[in-house]
């Protein structure tokens, strides 16, 4: 750690500060001093660094002096409160909460797909939601193949997107109804264990709820389509950390899943895994650990035409979170 340059993690202990360490350190991230920063609650943990041991210090307005970059994942009121500071004191902000995400001012950037919306950053820079990150990554080499009109989309939310808590709850809560126990649930809105239920985030007037309208608007966004039509339904699964979701699109041109299955073989940060009789089927127990977005079941859509439907698979802690963080800090 004698090179490069200052880093804050900010939320350094929860599911996705642990697997941003992992992935700075996995990468050779360019880091001089790395400071670890968390609520009260974690004062004095010590966690690892490259074959260090540090010390978790408690997130303060006084935090950021001389960091250059600060990754942050503590939720969007920490964000709120104190990526202005952060920004104030210099520090360029790479925020994985929804807290600045629509602000026009600030990019919402997938390294894969916009990776030049980065140019006039003013300090904060965005990371978008997971199941966002992981549709986006796949619906962008087939808009530029075939037109994207519409979007239907129901995904396969792992716990880890609830944050460490909740991953802990949905072990937890397995092992007592293996019990025969049904303990009521804490941190997740509905039990999880051996069940599963359509709510991600909080309800909206409109009927769909807060992530089911952030695959909208973010992917407008990202893809700088305004007008695009995504059809959400956002469902919570008892799986530990990957997202999974069932994708159909309506295409401007006709393409194949032959065709689709090539442009998606090419595309970076996409893997095509389309042989279900052999071990061609994305599943969480295989794309976990993993930094590509895994793609299957290619096929024509009965719903759209011309249209393609098909399925994929990510790592909600990674791709969908601290992989495309550290990317975007990457390109800075
Ligand atoms: P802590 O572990 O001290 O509570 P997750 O998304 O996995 O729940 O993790 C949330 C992360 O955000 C944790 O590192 C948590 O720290 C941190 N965090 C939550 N609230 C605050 C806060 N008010 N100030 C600083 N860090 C916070």
């Amino acid at each position: 750690m004698s090179v490069g340059r200052c880093v804050a993690v900010v939320g350094a202990t929860g599911a996705v500060g642990q697997e941003l360490l992992r992935t700075l350190e996995q990468r050779d991230f360019p880091v001089r001093e790395l400071r670890l920063l968390a609520s009260p609650r974690s004062a004095g943990r010590q966690m690892e660094f490259c074959g260090e041991s540090l010390p978790v210090e408690v997130l303060t307005a006084e935090s950021f002096r001389g960091v250059d970059l600060a990754l942050f994942s503590a939720g969007g009121a920490t964000s709120r409160e104190f990526a202005p500071r952060a920004v104030d004191a210099g520090t360029v902000v790479v925020d994985n909460s929804s807290a600045f995400r629509m602000d026009p001012t600030v990019p919402l950037v997938v390294p894969e797909v916009n990776a030049a919306a980065i140019a006039g950053h003013r300090g904060i820079l965005a990371n978008p939601n997971c199941s966002t990150i992981l549709m986006v990554v796949v619906l962008a080499p087939l808009h530029r193949a075939a037109g994207l009109e519409r979007v239907l989309v129901a995904t396969y939310q792992a716990a880890s997107g609830a944050g460490q808590r909740a991953m802990d709850e949905l072990l937890a809560m397995t092992r007592a109804a293996l019990d025969g126990a049904r303990p009521a649930p804490e941190v997740l809105p509905h039990p999880l264990a051996f069940n599963l239920f359509p709510q991600v985030d909080v309800f909206q007037p409109s009927g769909y709820t807060r992530e089911e309208d952030k695959m909208q608007d973010e992917t407008r966004k990202i893809l700088d389509l305004p007008e695009l039509r995504v059809e959400a339904t956002c469902v919570r699964v008892p799986v530990l950390r990957c997202h999974s979701e069932a994708v159909s699109v309506e295409l401007s041109r006709p393409l194949t899943p032959a065709a689709a299955s090539e442009v998606l073989a090419a595309a970076p940060g996409v893997e095509v895994r389309d042989d279900p009789d052999g071990r061609g089927l994305p599943q969480p127990i295989d794309v976990t650990g993993r930094g590509e977005v895994v793609v299957g079941r290619l096929r024509p859509s009965r719903a759209f035409d011309p249209g393609l439907a098909f399925w994929l698979v990510g790592d909600q802690l990674l791709k969908g979170a601290a992989l495309n963080a550290v990317q975007i800090a990457e390109l800075l």
